[in-house]
C-alpha cells in the first residue's frame, strides 16, 4: 500500500510541491523562505500572505541579484503595503512583484505560482526553477 494512502495524507496537486502549512503565513507577517534552484543554480524564493492570498517570488532584487529580506524572512516595508529591498530600498508591489519605487521601478520579480489545499501551500516547479535537493516535508496526515 502506498504511503500515502497508509498515513491518509492528502496528496498534492498535480506537479505540486509541498511548501508550508496555510497556518504559517500570517496576513501581512512573516515569508516562508525556502530553497529552490533558478536556471538550476541555488537560489532562494519566498512566499508570504498579502491581502488573504499566498504570493510567492524568487528572494532577487530586480535592481542587483541579491537577497532582499532585512531580517530572514521579513519583506515587508514598515507600512505593510510594500515588499522593501533591504539593500538600496526599492518598492515591490506584493501582489505583482513589479518595482514601483527605487532604482528598478518598472522591473518585476520572478514568480512563482502557488496554490491552497487542504491547510496547505503549494508551489509548482517550471522550466526555471525547480525543486532544491532537500524539498519540503509533505502535509501531514489527516486527523
Ligand atoms: S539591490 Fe535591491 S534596490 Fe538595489
Amino acid at each position: 500500500m502506498p504511503e500515502a494512502q497508509a498515513t491518509g495524507a492528502v496528496a498534492p496537486p498535480a506537479g505540486a510541491v509541498a511548501l508550508c502549512a496555510s497556518a504559517a503565513l500570517a496576513d501581512g507577517g512573516a515569508a516562508h523562505l525556502f530553497d529552490v534552484l533558478l536556471w538550476r543554480a541555488p537560489a532562494r524564493a519566498f512566499a508570504l500572505r498579502f491581502e488573504g492570498r499566498v504570493v510567492c517570488y524568487v528572494n532577487r532584487c530586480a535592481h542587483v541579484p541579491v537577497e532582499m529580506d532585512w531580517q530572514p524572512g521579513e519583506f515587508l516595508d514598515a507600512d505593510r503595503r510594500f515588499i522593501v529591498c533591504s539593500m538600496h530600498g526599492a518598492l515591490y508591489e506584493p501582489a505583482s512583484g513589479r518595482c514601483v519605487g527605487g532604482p528598478c521601478v518598472g522591473e518585476h520579480l520572478l514568480a512563482l505560482d502557488v496554490s491552497e489545499q487542504s491547510g496547505w501551500v503549494y508551489w509548482y516547479p517550471s522550466r526555471d526553477i525547480a525543486p532544491a535537493a532537500a524539498r519540503a516535508s509533505a502535509p501531514p496526515p489527516n486527523p
